[in-house]
């Protein structure tokens, strides 16, 4: 039996989508940079199924792409040479939100956005929060150990996994859900598995551990005159406002381009850097942040104001995005080199691709820098190499939060040395032996 009709077998007809225009919403990413053409695609709608298409394609030996909002931004969703990609989008099973323990059980397929708004109603938060939040999943928040605007104070994914459920290219079905805080019960597959980017195992369930609802909430949009002005900023926030939950930072190019993208006039003064902060938290922290804000500062305590405020941080990627395909470079930096980097970014790009632009912004408060580059063909990655070379040779990672990809695994020996990818490579090896979950991502093909 051919792959495809194996495959009906399993998920049933309308589940398997070999036409052409059918696959083509999944063939390309968000950034439009990345794709090609699926041999096709297979949407599993229980684990059991999913299990039973990793089982087909081990037979047949056919490569998967996991998949699940799609809106990865560094090409591990999408196919490279007609492998079949794995829609995990119809696993969107929802528990109830187990009090006693804060956490909730939930399909990889079910969306942060359905996530918030379920642990909203039990008075709970998801203690994670991106601008896709709509559309990425909790499989694809895991698979990329995802960051966002609230790890400042929440932690990345991984702090919010209190364990899984998932299937390994081997077959073997691993299911730790039980939630338990304490569990050393030898190695913590789940942990290797947050962050593997589909490479090692197919997630299916994910048992999430929320935080506390605030119960009110202040945004602050901040104009100050320096980077160094900035830190210091940071710093005193971190040691007056408790309930600080964001620092977010963007730059007076991107803020005009937003501006643009969005017909809308700046609403603050001009600045060299403009933060974003966020506080929440059981008492109203606007006394607290008042200490230690400049006067200048706009600040909203008020959902639609603070979403005023947000907006100008936020839709930098749909305004880079709708001015072109970006190269899109997701490093961090050690916070006393921020400055340097920021500085020599775009003499970098400048030297690698002379007329390109750079907008850089991110998330201040955990060193996390997104360098956009618009200019240079999608395919053309000297510009990738240059800002990665000095995000490393500045004592970073060429991956803050966005993942390895394939848009980064050539560079994975920046930060990691030799003897620390051959265990990567005897990890992959150890839990996908036939090599067929995302072939090429994180582990470059040799
Ligand atoms: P996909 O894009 O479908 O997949 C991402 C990777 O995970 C791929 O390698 C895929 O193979 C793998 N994968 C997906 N599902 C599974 C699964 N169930 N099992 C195994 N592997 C799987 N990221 C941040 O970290 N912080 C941000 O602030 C942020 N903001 C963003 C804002 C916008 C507007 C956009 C477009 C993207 C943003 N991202 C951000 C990137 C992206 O949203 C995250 O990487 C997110 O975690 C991807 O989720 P997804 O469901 O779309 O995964
Ligand atoms: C963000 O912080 O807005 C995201 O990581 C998306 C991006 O880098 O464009
Ligand atoms: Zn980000």
């Amino acid at each position: 039996m051919v792959l495809a009709d194996r495959l009906r077998a399993i998920v049933g007809d309308a589940h398997v989508l070999c036409d052409a225009e059918l696959r083509a919403p999944f063939e390309r990413d968000w950034t439009g940079r990345f794709g090609g053409p699926a041999a096709l695609v297979v949407r599993p709608g229980s684990t059991a199924e999913v299990a039973g298409v990793l089982a087909a394609c081990r037979d047949e030996d056919v490569p998967l792409i996991p998949q699940g909002g799609n809106t990865g931004l560094v090409g591990g969703s999408v196919p490279r040479d007609r492998e079949a990609i794995l829609s995990l989008a119809r696993l969107t099973d929802l528990e109830p939100v187990d009090a006693a323990t804060g956490q909730v059980s939930a399909g990889a397929g079910v969306t942060l956005g359905a996530l918030q708004e379920h642990a909203r109603q039990a008075g709970l938060d998801a203690g994670l929060d991106i601008a896709a939040r709509d559309s990425a999943t909790l499989g694809g928040l895991a698979a990329t150990n995802a960051g966002g605007l609230v790890a400042l104070r929440h932690g990345t994914a991984r702090a919010r996994i209190a364990g899984l459920e998932a299937v390994l290219g081997d077959g073997t079905v691993v299911t730790r859900m039980s939630g338990l805080l304490k569990d050393n019960a030898g190695y913590d597959l789940p942990s290797l598995l947050v962050g593997s980017e589909g490479t090692l195992a197919i997630i299916t369930r994910v048992r999430w551990r929320l935080v506390p609802q605030a119960a009110a909430r202040v945004a602050a949009l901040v104009p100050v005159d320096s980077l160094a002005a900035a830190v210091d900023l940071l710093a005193a926030l971190r040691a007056g406002v408790p309930s600080l939950e964001a620092v977010e930072f963007f730059l007076p190019d991107g803020l005009e381009l937003v501006c643009g993208y969005l017909g809308i006039e700046s609403p603050v003064r001009p600045a060299a850097v403009y933060l974003t902060v966020e506080a929440a938290g059981a008492a109203d922290p606007t006394g607290e942040l008042a200490e230690v804000l400049p006067d200048d500062a706009l600040v909203a305590d008020d959902t639609a104001g603070r979403a005023r405020l947000w907006r100008l941080r936020e839709a930098h990627t749909e305004a880079i995005a709708a001015a072109g395909i970006p190269h899109k470079l997701d490093v961090g930096v050690p916070l006393d080199r921020l400055e340097a980097f920021l500085a020599q970014a775009p003499q970098a790009v400048e030297a690698a691709a002379p007329g390109a632009r750079t907008i850089l912004f991110g998330h201040l408060g955990d060193g996390n820098v997104h360098v956009n580059v618009l200019g240079p063909p999608p395919r053309d990655d000297a510009v990738d190499v240059a800002v990665l070379e000095l995000a490393a040779a500045l004592g970073g990672t060429i991956s803050a939060e966005h993942g390895v990809g394939v848009a980064k695994a050539r560079h994975l020996r920046l930060v990691r040395p030799p003897q620390e990818i051959a265990a990567m490579r005897a990890v992959k090896l150890a839990l996908d032996p036939q090599g067929l979950l995302n072939p090429g991502v994180i582990l470059a093909q040799p």
